[in-house]
């Protein structure tokens, strides 16, 4: 038998518990083993739920105990979850956790402690839900040079921005709807402002190009201020607007990160990812193309992800699962260099006077927004656009990069 200990019985946690109960036969098959949870934690009670049973309220008693094979980290946020995790980890416990900003923090130290201790530290779940994405970079790519990872990341900014832009609903409303559902981080500001996406780019990018990005090096735009007008705008185009978190290897020591909305044609792969749903794509050197899908968000997706963490873990307990993650830097290469295609809406200007300045552009009118017009213009970097865009005199009502 092995045992496991579970901190945090919200939404994932008492996802966890739900699978390991759902799931007990097959899992237990899985992992060779008999998984039985013998400890949940959490500060508040329970009455008339069977976990009480188990419930515990002082971390020293799951710490404390040599039976406690894994511990299960699913609070979220940084404290108490860091010292918690350190401790399970020096402790001789594997650890698997749901928690992105942890890993994206402090993950360097805590596989350290693993590596050193040849138990494990593992985190499927803390990007893409349900999506076995992590387990994907860390087994099956490893033939490839990945030079591209470009992802819908945040379940809840890709279901608000598809309630948007199918139902016409306004901000407030799809937010509350994508909360209630339990897709939201307690603090949805980290969903909306694309905390959340650029801390999981930064653990896929680690990951896949053998360095650390610090997630607080990633340029980062949220959602916030995407309108009806920019999604109408959007199906005039035959196109939609995606909230991407991107990272890409320019050359063997270049590389760049961002996670901002996107402009998605219909021939991207990522176009037709709607609804809470998120997909990594993944180019690499001699696979060329990938991309993965699935439920990005919520307490089951979220759960699998978690439980086959411990079953892999289960699988390995003296042994240390290898990754590629190194704690030495990822620098970035400066935005400004990099090249793109811009969306632009203006006001007061005139097609002409607009074409001077950013040269040819293809135009977009709607007969509703009277007194502004769109245009996409050519290829450019960044730093060109930012120069060009200071010469349309404050005209600019709004710009949105455009994936290629
Ligand atoms: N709040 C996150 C999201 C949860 O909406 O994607 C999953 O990490």
């Amino acid at each position: 038998m092995i045992n496991i200990a579970v901190l945090g019985y919200g939404t994932v946690g008492s996802g966890v518990v739900e699978v390991i109960n759902t799931n007990h036969r097959s899992i237990n098959k899985r992992a060779g083993d008999e998984i039985r949870i013998k400890y949940v934690l959490d500060l508040r009670d329970f009455p008339g739920d069977p976990v009480q049973e188990v419930l515990v309220h002082d971390y020293e008693v799951i710490l404390n105990d040599p039976e406690v094979a894994i511990v299960v980290e699913v609070m979220g946020g940084i404290e108490p979850a860091h010292t918690f995790v350190k401790r399970a980890l020096l402790a001789g416990k594997s650890v698997a956790t749901s928690n992105k900003a942890l890993v994206a923090k402090y993950g360097s130290e805590l596989m350290e402690i693993a590596r050193e201790k040849d138990i494990n530290f593992l985190f499927e779940a803390s990007c893409g839900g349900g999506i076995p994405i992590i387990r994907a970079l860390n087994s099956s790519l490893t033939a490839d040079e990945i030079d591209e990872i470009t992802g819908i990341l945040n379940g809840t900014a890709n279901y608000m921005l598809y309630k948007m832009s199918m139902e016409g609903s306004d901000f407030d409303s799809v937010l509350k709807e994508a909360q209630a559902k339990g897709y939201a981080e307690a603090d949805p500001t980290a969903d909306v402002e694309g905390a959340d996406a650029s801390r999981k780019i930064a653990i896929l990018s680690s990951l896949a190009y053998g360095k650390f990005l610090d997630y607080e090096e990633i340029y980062t735009e949220g959602i916030t201020k995407i309108t009806p007008e920019d999604m109408a705008y959007a199906k005039e185009l035959g196109m939609t607007i995606k909230l991407l978190a991107t990272s890409r290897k320019v050359d063997s020591d270049s590389f760049y990160a961002l996670v901002a909305p996107f402009l998605l044609g219909q021939n991207s792969p990522l176009f037709s990812v709607n609804d809470v749903f998120n997909a990594v794509f993944i180019h690499g050197n001699v696979l060329g193309d990938a991309m993965f899908y699935g439920s990005g968000a919520g307490k089951l997706p979220t759960a699998s992800a978690v439980v086959a963490d411990v079953v892999d873990e289960a699988k390995h307990l003296h042994r240390n699962i290898m990754t590629n993650w190194s704690s030495r830097a990822l620098k970035l290469m400066d935005l400004d260099q990099v090249n793109g295609r811009f969306f632009v809406r203006v006001k007061g200007m005139t097609v002409s006077e607009v074409q001077n300045i950013m040269g040819p552009v293809q135009i977009v009118n709607l007969k509703n927004l009277p007194g502004e017009f769109a245009f996409i213009a050519a290829g450019m970097t960044q730093g060109e656009y930012r120069e060009k865009a200071g010469k349309l005199n404050g005209s600019v009502i709004t710009m949105i990069r455009v994936k290629d």
